[in-house]
């Protein structure tokens, strides 16, 4: 997820549920292409603590996908997954992301380059449709012959953009036509969402569930692992939770620096805190932090 998976986030989800595989943010075609360097930087990975790792890359342009993804194969990482469900404007008035389902054709050669270039899977993320969910099974039907190793389906459309509920339904019928892995998202939030949605697929992603709880990543995993949907985290006491979110400032420090590290923690400190007593006071205090140690002292006062 853009601006929020990056190292320190995703190196933090591996050490709670080491079976997950974690996304980069999606990283333009383009700026590979070119080498753009705050995008390469973006790629950089811990192949210790972040397998598998796949990057996400967006863009309408075969020859970039083409360079991009041997880029990102060299640089080892273990998949490529192509963005075709981004539905910001900035992202579809240049006919990336999402818009890509209204030009299958465009699609299915992005998907051709990429194989072409690299030996490691090639899967596409996408949503139900632009319109409506009855265009989900012709267009991942040309995905797939195109090359694709496997899909993660958003059940919702583009017009949708995140209102509504995700509608899995379409996604379980899609299943049934591929031969390939099918991963279906949309509204898991809990250990119970992701054993009640996962029907006759092959994984479930999760999004904005893990958004000040990356605890429930470990539920998940677990749950999908035995079954066993018993929360640990529903019943943990915020200031347990005090050690592992400090444990997610010092890896954005290590890995970006404090001042850098510390400005892109303000939206995950704000996430922590949601609903716990006296979280509009404190969520005030921690968008303003700039240092490490502002955080500490706003937290540890808290573990008493
Ligand atoms: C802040 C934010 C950033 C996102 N960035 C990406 C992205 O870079 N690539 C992608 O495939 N989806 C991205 N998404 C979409 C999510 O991956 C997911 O498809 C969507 O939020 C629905 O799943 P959820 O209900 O589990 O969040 C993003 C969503 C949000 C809210």
């Amino acid at each position: 997820m853009a601006g929020v998976t990056d190292a320190a986030y995703r190196q933090l989800t591996k050490e709670l549920a080491p079976d997950a595989v974690v996304y980069s943010e999606f990283l333009s075609t383009d700026a590979i292409h070119y080498g753009a360097k705050k995008t390469m930087g973006m790629m950089h990975f811990d192949p210790e603590k972040e397998r598998p790792f796949i990057v996400q890359i967006f863009g309408k342009d075969p020859e970039h996908f083409l360079s991009a993804a041997k880029v990102v194969e060299e640089m080892g990482a273990d998949g490529i997954d192509i963005n075709m469900g981004c539905p910001a404007a900035r992202v579809t008035s240049s006919c990336h992301g999402s818009a890509l389902m209204k030009n299958p054709e465009l699609a299915c050669e992005l998907v051709r380059s990429a194989k072409e270039a690299v030996k490691i899977p090639v899967s596409v993320k996408t949503r139900l449709g632009w319109d409506s969910s009855d265009e989900l099974i012709p267009f991942c039907k040309g995905l797939v012959e195109a090359g694709a190793d496997a899909l993660a389906i958003h059940g919702r459309t583009y017009h949708q953009k995140y209102s509504g509920q995700a509608d899995w339904e379409p996604i379980y019928k899609l299943k049934e036509e591929v031969s390939i892995p099918v991963i279906g998202n949309g509204d898991v939030k809990n250990a119970q969402d992701a054993i009640d949605k996962l029907g006759n697929l092959d994984g479930v992603m999760i999004g904005r569930g893990t958004f000040g709880n990356p605890w429930v990543m470990k539920d998940i995993c677990k749950a999908l692992k035995s079954g066993d949907t018993h929360s640990t985290i529903d019943e943990m006491p915020f200031k347990e939770k005090i050690p592992l979110i400090l444990h997610h400032c010092e890896l954005a420090v290590e890995l970006k620096g404090e001042k850098r590290g510390m400005l892109e923690m303000r939206k995950h400190l704000a996430s922590y805190v949601k609903g716990i007593d006296g979280a509009k006071e404190l969520r005030a205090r921690l968008v303003r932090v700039e240092t490490f140690d502002d955080v500490k002292e706003i937290l540890i006062k808290l573990q008493s």
